[in-house]
């Protein structure tokens, strides 16, 4: 029989500091690792991860958030793509230690947007190798845009569309807070975790809520809801888990009472 497929989205918000450039939080990225090693008996995995402090600041700095302007973009351009293969590597050496077959793939390889929305995808290697048994990763990228020369891809819009055609058993967004909050509770301390959220909830929360705290070209949480909110209402389970917490990954995984929020199917 072949395993439950989760789509697991690990922020850049918990696995680096959003504030200092290139900066990875290994420890936060090794317990990302040793939960999904633990779980792989029971699952099969597609990572797809957040840019972090590997995107969002260089994307800022060098004026990439609205596509194609001009060539003097082009320097800045290779430059980010590069730095986003490093982070890539650093994530691929922490799961190895955790004996974690991560096949990394550019997404800037198989997919191409429309502004900035996913248009054309080639997911056969993706299939290909988790027939295989083996968990790809792929991070929010900077692709080629129909439109617009080329697009910032969040890693959240890609998560949720790849939980949807690969019709996964659930999608999880992990990040640096519990879940979706009534308020950011970076900035307000009586900030209420919402644990429960309908779909019809949730998109009307996503409509008024707030991005980031952080440099974030991609939406924040506002942008990561929107995107859950459409996986919620094609069937499939959303969750969101801080993870700089131990095993919080592993309980929403295994449906154990944790601590997260949930988009519940209609
Ligand atoms: N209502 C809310 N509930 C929870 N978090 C919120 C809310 N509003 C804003 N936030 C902020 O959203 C942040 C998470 O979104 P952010 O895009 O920064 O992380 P990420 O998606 O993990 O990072 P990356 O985009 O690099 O993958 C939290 O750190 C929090 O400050
Ligand atoms: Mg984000």
């Amino acid at each position: 029989m072949r395993k439950a497929l989760i789509v697991v989205k690990l922020g850049g918000s918990a696995l680096t500091d959003k504030t200092a450039i290139y900066t990875p939080r290994r420890a936060a990225i090794g317990r990302a690792a040793k939960q999904i090693a633990d779980l792989r008996r029971r699952f099969s995995f597609v990572v797809v991860h957040g840019a972090g402090s590997y995107g969002h600041i260089p994307v800022k700095r060098w004026h990439l958030t609205s596509g194609f302007k001009h060539a003097g973009q082009l320097r800045g351009l290779a430059a980010t793509k590069s730095k986003l293969l490093e982070w890539e590597l650093i994530l691929d050496e922490a799961f190895l230690k955790h004996h974690v077959p991560l096949i990394p793939l550019l997404a800037s390889d198989y997919v191409v947007t429309k502004n900035g929305r996913i248009h054309t995808t080639d997911l056969r290697p993706i299939t290909n190798w988790l027939r295989l048994g083996c968990v790809p990763s792929s991070g929010g990228d900077i692709v080629t845009d129909l439109r617009n020369g080329f697009a910032i891809l969040s890693g959240d819009q890609l998560a949720a569309y790849l939980a949807i055609k690969l019709k996964a058993s659930r999608l999880i967004f992990g990040t640096d807070v519990d879940g979706v909050f009534d308020s950011n509770p970076k900035l307000n301390p009586r900030a209420r975790l919402l644990s429960d959220l309908t779909v019809t909830s949730a998109a009307r929360f996503a409509s008024r809520a707030r991005g980031s705290t952080a440099p974030d070209v991609t939406g924040g949480m506002a942008g990561k809801i929107r995107e859950a909110v459409a996986v919620a209402a094609r069937g499939i389970p959303v969750y969101f888990v801080n993870l700089t917490k131990n095993e919080r990954l592993k309980a929403a995984a295994l449906d154990r009472q944790v601590l997260c929020s949930k988009i519940i199917p209609a």
